[in-house]
């Protein structure tokens, strides 16, 4: 009889960790959980469009379907179960307060098409939360309705065509640090520009050289992360905002990291035409992976008349939803619409939950502890692993793959090891600028014990590395259902959808 080779058992499970067959392996056709008396026949009227074999559903009982789900569910690795240290992610405790709140009937039951004279509190509070935005940014104008940063993103950039065009200067060029996020070359591109990138310096900032020596009449604007994605403030903001301007640019923030800044810092004061926040990064509200989310973008003046619909405003008989333009109160100009509605309205409840919680004194002090823990694990860490760049971070800590010089493992092999020790790995491999990342984001939710318990593992690999223990590194993660992935044919030919073994693609396809 065979057993586990590492857990030595005989069911090929490591304690609670049990290998799960997909719902369909599990199921035997013809199996049902309900004993149902045959239907009478009746007379087909679907002139012979009816479906001409069984529809394929896995045939299961009521206990088998729960405990697959509730197997699958244990699998999961959340906020609510440790650190998840993903870098540029903030992965960040959403304090139960806000969930309390947006769980009120009276906001969770709201329909986005009732008469405006119902929905008076609920208007006020997106424009309370739109004014907590541009205080803390010193902005004079948000738009409220983007699902996602990235969706800010495009807002921010629509807004920016629209302003060109309105001065009949239509440009071409977005210049794009090369350590920025993915998502902001992939806007520009699909917003129609040409997105230039700007090499980083040797301190992991803008090169002001470069960037000056692409500034030019085709030069719609720039797209700054601030803190960057290294993990530092970008400390020539100021004359990169002049020199964008002074070539009749636009200046567009990538607002993800203010978590890192905010009430210390206000864009606004940098110069910045428009920025996006994401809310779940520094308003605590839930990391929705891919949606719905929220991200707001603030505006300068400049850019505030074309602001997409629809927008919040005081009118004589109270808050009015601007949907159209033509209307009182309307600027005219907006570029359109993104997103039917108003935006994610559960969002926002939460978000103000947040920012009212804190206080304008508690949300610079969650900034200050962001900053100073990261900084806590980089000096936990930094004989250990090969920080990138030298001197203090701002919220993430980010090293390189230097110390795993000649061991023969890498970036990944650490991140797989990690899952051993029952960490979510760190992000890996970003910033692309920095070989080998390792970009560490603690957020403020982590106690102290909680950071010396992770640095702890991650100094315990990186010196298993150095002693050279390959095979335990190329075999991680050993205690997880399923074990290491082909990641090679994993990318290369995607399985990505369950089919009949009748139906399996040959093995030359
Ligand atoms: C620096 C940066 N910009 C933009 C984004 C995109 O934000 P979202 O995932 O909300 O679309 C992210 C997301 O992690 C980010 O880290």
């Amino acid at each position: 009889m065979q057993t586990d080779p590492i857990a030595g058992t005989f069911s090929g499970n490591r304690g609670l960790q049990i290998e799960e067959p997909l719902i369909f392996e599990q199921g035997e056709a013809g199996r049902s959980g309900v004993d149902l008396p045959q239907p009478p026949k009746i007379k087909d009227r679907l002139g012979g469009l009816g479906r001409k074999r069984p529809v394929g559903l896995p045939g299961l009982s009521e206990p088998q379907v729960i405990r697959h789900f509730t197997r699958l569910s244990q699998k999961n690795y959340a906020i609510d179960m440790g650190i998840y240290p993903l870098g540029s992610c903030t992965m960040k405790h959403n304090p139960r307060l806000n969930e309390k709140l947006a769980r009120i009937p009276g906001i969770a039951d709201l329909h986005p098409l009732q008469p405006e004279s119902t929905v008076q509190g609920a208007l006020e509070l997106i424009d309370t939360a739109a004014h907590w935005l541009k205080t803390l940014t010193g902005m004079p104008a948000v738009a409220m309705s983007p699902a996602a940063g990235a969706h800010g993103e495009l807002c921010g950039l629509l807004c920016i065509r629209a302003a060109l065009e309105a001065r009949g200067d239509a440009r071409e060029v977005v210049l794009v640090p090369e350590s920025a996020h993915g998502t902001n070359p992939a806007t520009a591109a699909a917003c129609g520009y040409t997105v230039d990138p700007i090499p980083a310096n040797a301190r992991g900032r803008v090169d002001l050289a470069a960037f000056k020596a692409k500034l030019g009449g085709d030069v719609a604007g720039t797209m700054i992360t601030n803190p960057n994605t290294c993990g530092l403030f970008e400390d020539e903001i100021l004359e990169i905002s002049r020199l964008v301007h002074e070539a009749g640019g636009y200046f567009y923030a990538d607002g993800a990291n203010f978590n890192a800044i905010v009430g210390r810092v206000r864009p606004g004061d940098l110069g910045i035409d428009c920025m996006h926040i994401n809310l779940h990064k520094t308003f605590s509200t839930p990391h929705g992976g891919g949606g719905p989310g929220s991200g707001p973008v603030v505006l300068s003046a400049a850019l505030a008349p074309f602001a997409p619909l629809p927008y919040v405003v005081h009118g004589r008989d109270g808050f009015r939803l601007v949907e159209h333009d033509g209307v009182e109160g309307a600027t005219g100009k907006a570029f359109g619409r993104l997103k039917g509605f108003h935006g994610q309205m559960g969002m926002f409840v939460r978000a103000l939950a947040y920012m009212m919680s804190h206080g304008s004194d508690g949300l610079r002090q969650a900034a200050g502890d962001a900053v100073l823990n990261a900084n806590y694990l980089m000096a936990l860490l930094d004989e250990d692993l090969t920080p990138a760049f030298d001197g203090p971070c701002m919220h993430e800590a980010l090293f390189d793959d230097r110390f795993l010089k000649d061991t023969g493992v890498t970036t990944l092999d650490i991140a797989k090891a990690l899952i051993d020790e029952g960490y979510h790995p760190m992000t890996m491999y970003f910033p692309l600028v920095v070989h080998g990342a390792l970009l560490i984001e603690p957020t403020e939710s982590e106690s102290k014990d909680s950071l010396d318990g992770f640095a702890r593992s991650l100094i315990g690999l990186a010196r298993r590395a150095k002693a050279g223990d390959q095979k335990f590194f190329h075999e991680a993660p050993r205690l997880t259902p399923p074990r290491r992935l082909d990641e090679t044919t994993a990318a290369r030919r995607p399985v990505l959808r369950w089919r009949p073994p009748a139906d399996q693609p040959k093995a030359a396809e």
